[in-house]
């Protein structure tokens, strides 16, 4: 009853030039692709890859956004400068937006209630820092985070969300989660949505997979029965390393 969503998370690479060289090849590429894409690249390429995906099989997506929807915020970008780029769904809760630049949970929060507001689509990130997991923790905190970034979301803007479970210890690192071990962490926080909505909506949400997730990994991941996508970073940088992602199955 879900379909596969698959995103690369293009980080703080590519110039314009590499971004729009990116995004032709994965438009050729993935035309024929039988699940849901999505790119995110930086903020200064969204324009120019916007104009390559628009009206493909490949939504746009931004890496973060404001909380506030415009004013006296320097260096942010808000919602409503996004959508009119085209941007049809945001990343949010990123780790790295979580630990380094200190985001919490009721900032996060406040960002998922605005894009939803706008119409936008939300990719939520969860995960467990590797001294959580160690302590036993990794479930408890995948669900405060879960629970806190979705306060005050309707159930008809639930639809709109999707939930990555990233955890930081298998960034970029070449550790991936063991496709048990991820399942078990979707199991469990698809079980805190069927708490907060109802089963039904909690068959329904789309439960990414990221970290470290490459071609060889990718398919062994999906195929358990809580991983419903993947949110690639480094292996989403190519398209010889991101389509076999994209079209397994
Ligand atoms: O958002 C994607 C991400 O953080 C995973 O990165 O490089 O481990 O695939 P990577």
């Amino acid at each position: 009853m879900r379909d596969y969503f698959i995103a690369g998370n293009w980080k703080m690479h590519k110039t314009r030039a590499e971004a729009a060289d990116l995004a032709k090849d994965l438009v050729a590429q993935l035309k024929d692709g039988k699940h849901k894409y999505l790119v995110a690249p930086s903020f200064t390429s969204l324009e120019t890859v916007g104009a390559i995906v628009k009206g493909t099989n490949i939504m746009l997506g931004a890496q973060n956004m404001a909380s506030e929807e415009q004013g006296a915020h320097t260096g942010e970008v808000s919602v409503l400068q996004l959508k009119d780029l085209g941007v049809q769904a945001v990343i949010l809760g990123h780790s790295e937006r979580r630990h380094i630049y200190k985001e919490d949970d009721a900032l996060i929060n406040k960002k998922v209630k605005l894009a939803l507001q706008h119409g936008m689509e939300v990719i939520l990130c969860v995960g467990e820092l590797l001294e959580e997991r160690e302590s036993g923790k990794a479930e408890a905190v995948c669900e405060t985070q879960t629970v806190k970034g979705l306060e005050g979301v309707s159930a008809a803007e639930l639809a709109k969300v999707t939930i990555a479970y990233e955890p930081v210890w298998a960034i970029g690192t070449g550790k991936t989660a063991t496709p048990e071990d991820a399942d078990a962490i979707h199991a469990y926080v698809r079980k805190v949505v069927a708490k907060l909505y109802g089963e039904d909506a909690a068959k329904k949400i789309c439960i990414q997979y990221g970290g470290s997730v490459k071609a060889d990994n990718a398919a062994q991941l999906m195929a358990k029965e809580n991983i419903d996508g993947a949110l690639v970073g480094g292996a989403a940088l190519k398209a010889d390393t991101f389509v076999p992602i994209a079209k397994f199955g």
